[in-house]
């Protein structure tokens, strides 16, 4: 007897997905190995010192940044009285990041890993702000719900996500071998991801692609 035939997509092969976040790693630890990568400005983006010192500027509590690169955020959070911690999935950046914040002179607990896998990193929370600048628009999309699962169970009733992203396929990838930056993040995709929290704000970058600034408030 015939077998009734079936629509449903197979699983993507976990070997597959495995390779995809090489990929990503890779690439991203080969714009630190050839010396300063392209985002690295040192420069604290205007939107996070707004949501840190504006009128309506949030008070100093519990923050953590994802993907925080060689740290130049993490360093202003910490300057700014937050109590931080910090992520970044490339070991040299976080060495770099911690050399910043010893010449700073402010401690910032950071984190060698990857920001879909907070489990792994004792970063407990609960964090009054999360802040990620184009990180999660590189992850691939299968660590993505993780992502939110594990700001989720971190955030205090009200915090507050700061998100900078890509939109999908800006200028068509840039590095095609990693097939994942192609999706960028969209409002609807947030929306749909975050479940418990509300995104207050959607705000157009000023890159000559589209890029985007994210306010996500996690429901009181
Ligand atoms: C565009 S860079 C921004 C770095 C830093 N926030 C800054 O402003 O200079 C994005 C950072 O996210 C990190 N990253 C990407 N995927 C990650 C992941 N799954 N977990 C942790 N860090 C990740 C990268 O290594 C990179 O340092």
């Amino acid at each position: 007897m015939d077998q009734p035939s079936t629509t449903r997509k197979p699983e993507p092969d976990s070997a597959l997905r495995h390779q995809e976040e090489e990929s990503v790693r890779r690439a991203l630890e080969g714009f630190y190995r050839a010396g300063k990568p392209p985002w690295d400005t040192g420069v604290t983006p205007p939107e996070l010192v707004a949501l840190v010192e504006g009128h309506e500027g949030l008070p100093p509590g519990c923050a953590l940044e994802l993907g925080c690169g060689t740290g130049t955020n993490a360093v202003y959070l910490a300057r700014h009285g937050w109590d931080v911690a910090a992520v970044d999935l490339i070991d040299r950046a976080v060495d770099q990041a911690r050399e910043k914040a010893a010449a700073a002179g402010v401690a910032v607990r950071l984190r060698h890993g990857d920001a879909t896998r907070l489990d792994e990193l004792d970063v407990p929370g609960p964090f009054d702000l999360f802040f990620d600048l184009s990180c999660y628009c590189g992850v691939p999309l299968h660590r993505r719900d993780a992502y939110a699962a594990g700001l989720t169970q971190r955030a205090a009733p009200g915090a507050r996500l700061l998100m900078f992203g890509y939109g999908p396929e800006p200028l068509g990838n840039p590095v095609p071998e990693v097939a994942s930056w192609a999706a960028g993040v969209t409002a609807d995709e947030l929306r749909t991801r975050f479940a418990g929290w509300e995104l207050i704000d959607v705000t157009p970058g000023t890159n000559s692609v589209p890029t985007f600034w994210f306010t996500l408030r996690r429901d009181a």
